[in-house]
């Protein structure tokens, strides 16, 4: 049978983690190439607790069919959370998602037509670039520097293509680490204003800010272009699934339109019970837990890589988040270097997949958030060795 599969489909690329992730299944691999959250701060014995009380006291209620826009009194703690950090939004301009992973798709539904114009960071987030392809447009790449986005870039880029979207992780991005600085967001507001593009902020990682000063989301000088993506899969557990889109008025009722047709709901048993465990323990405190952890993991690796890499190496030193960016000479390919680094028993994400176009890269993402101190020296150990083996034969 020839199955007739759409041609978006068909445009849109598999995940690659996927397949790297079936070299993690050898025995002895030490896999940076994961980007799960550690494990050991799921909070389980407390979300069956909160589980327990949503069943007990609530029960067929919770179990009920509920509206698009999500739980109240869970749209309500998030805007409580940004009120604290300075940010004044209302509970109406926010959607509770399935993930932020799915506020991408919601947002492509609401804002793209096959040929549309995105601008997206080079690198950017993998899972961006595959749900906004299925839309079929235009991809247009803008450099990341150390200090944020490359505003003249981005200037000409909206000034050419009029796109429809900007898509930014502007905190210790997936997967390079990097994060804007104040002057940058704000620069990157000033370009986004009179003009008709949207920035899509996506926010997962800000709460996991281990060093420096928090700063503002660009949302905050952007107000009326700005959907800002959040996501508690990060500071409480992913496999709930629950995430938010926050947007003003007219962009909210077509989010609101697109979510209803595409699952009605967020599943509302999990929204009842995060809320209930977010209402009855210490979520700043068991935060500061994954940071201080989070911490000490990064800095093994950075530790381990200023003793181990060849000098020629360099890499980003994040202040938050799961990631780093390791980059080597140009002319190098981290796609060869992984075939290298298996027979090593170590393996990360070469940089293709982070382009949207598919380009050759001498970078590689690093995970640290799932190995123990011990295993990310091992780790970095071997993939030295595999860096240098792989050096010699380019040499
Ligand atoms: C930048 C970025 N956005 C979105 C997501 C998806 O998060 P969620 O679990 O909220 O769907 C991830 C997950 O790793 C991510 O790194």
């Amino acid at each position: 049978m020839q199955y007739r599969f759409s041609k978006n489909i068909l445009s849109t690329p598999k995940s690659f983690i996927r397949e790297i992730l079936k070299f993690t299944q050898t025995p002895d691999i030490i896999s940076f190439a994961g980007g799960l959250p550690n494990k050991v701060y799921f909070p389980v014995d407390a979300v069956r607790e909160a589980a327990d009380k949503v069943l007990c006291e609530h029960g067929q209620e919770a179990l009920q069919y509920t509206t698009t826009e999500g739980y109240d009194p869970l749209r309500e703690f998030i805007v409580t959370r940004y009120k604290n950090r300075g940010i004044e939004i209302t509970k109406d301009e926010i959607l509770i998602v399935s993930g932020s992973q799915q506020a991408l798709d919601l947002s492509g539904k609401v804002f793209l037509d096959t040929g549309n114009h995105v601008v997206i960071e080079k690198p950017g987030y993998l899972g961006a670039i595959q749900a906004f392809s299925i839309f079929s447009p235009h991809f247009h790449e803008v450099s990341l520097n150390t200090d944020g986005i490359d505003i003249s870039e981005l200037k000409e880029a909206i000034k050419k293509y009029n796109p429809k979207f900007f898509y930014a992780t502007p905190n210790f991005q997936n997967p390079s680490g990097l994060t804007y600085s104040l002057e940058n967001r704000k620069s990157a507001a000033e370009v986004l204003k009179d003009t008709e593009t949207v920035i899509i902020e996506d926010d997962p990682y800000s709460e996991i800010r281990f060093l420096g000063e928090h700063l503002p989301p660009v949302k905050k000088f952007a107000h009326n272009n700005s959907i800002l993506l959040g996501s508690f899969s990060k500071i409480v557990a992913p496999g709930l699934r629950i995430g938010w889109a926050c947007a003003p008025k007219q962009i909210m009722e077509k989010l609101v339109i697109a979510k209803q047709a595409a699952d009605l709901h967020t599943n509302y048993l999990a929204q009842r019970v995060l809320c209930q465990y977010l209402y009855d323990n210490d979520i700043d405190k068991h935060i500061a837990r994954i940071r201080a952890g989070y911490l000490a993991q990064r800095t093994a690796m950075i530790e381990a890589m200023g003793e181990y890499f060849p000098e020629d190496i360099t890499y980003t030193q994040p202040e938050g988040g799961m990631f780093l960016w390791v980059t080597m000479p140009e002319g190098f390919s981290a796609m060869e270097l992984l075939d290298v680094a298996v027979k090593y028993h170590v393996v990360f994400v070469p940089g293709e997949p982070f382009y949207a176009d598919g380009r050759k890269s001498n970078s590689m993402r690093l995970n640290y958030t799932c190995s123990d101190e011990k295993t990310i020296r091992e780790g970095i150990k071997r993939l030295s060795n595999a860096i240098k083996e792989y050096a010699a034969k380019k040499r």
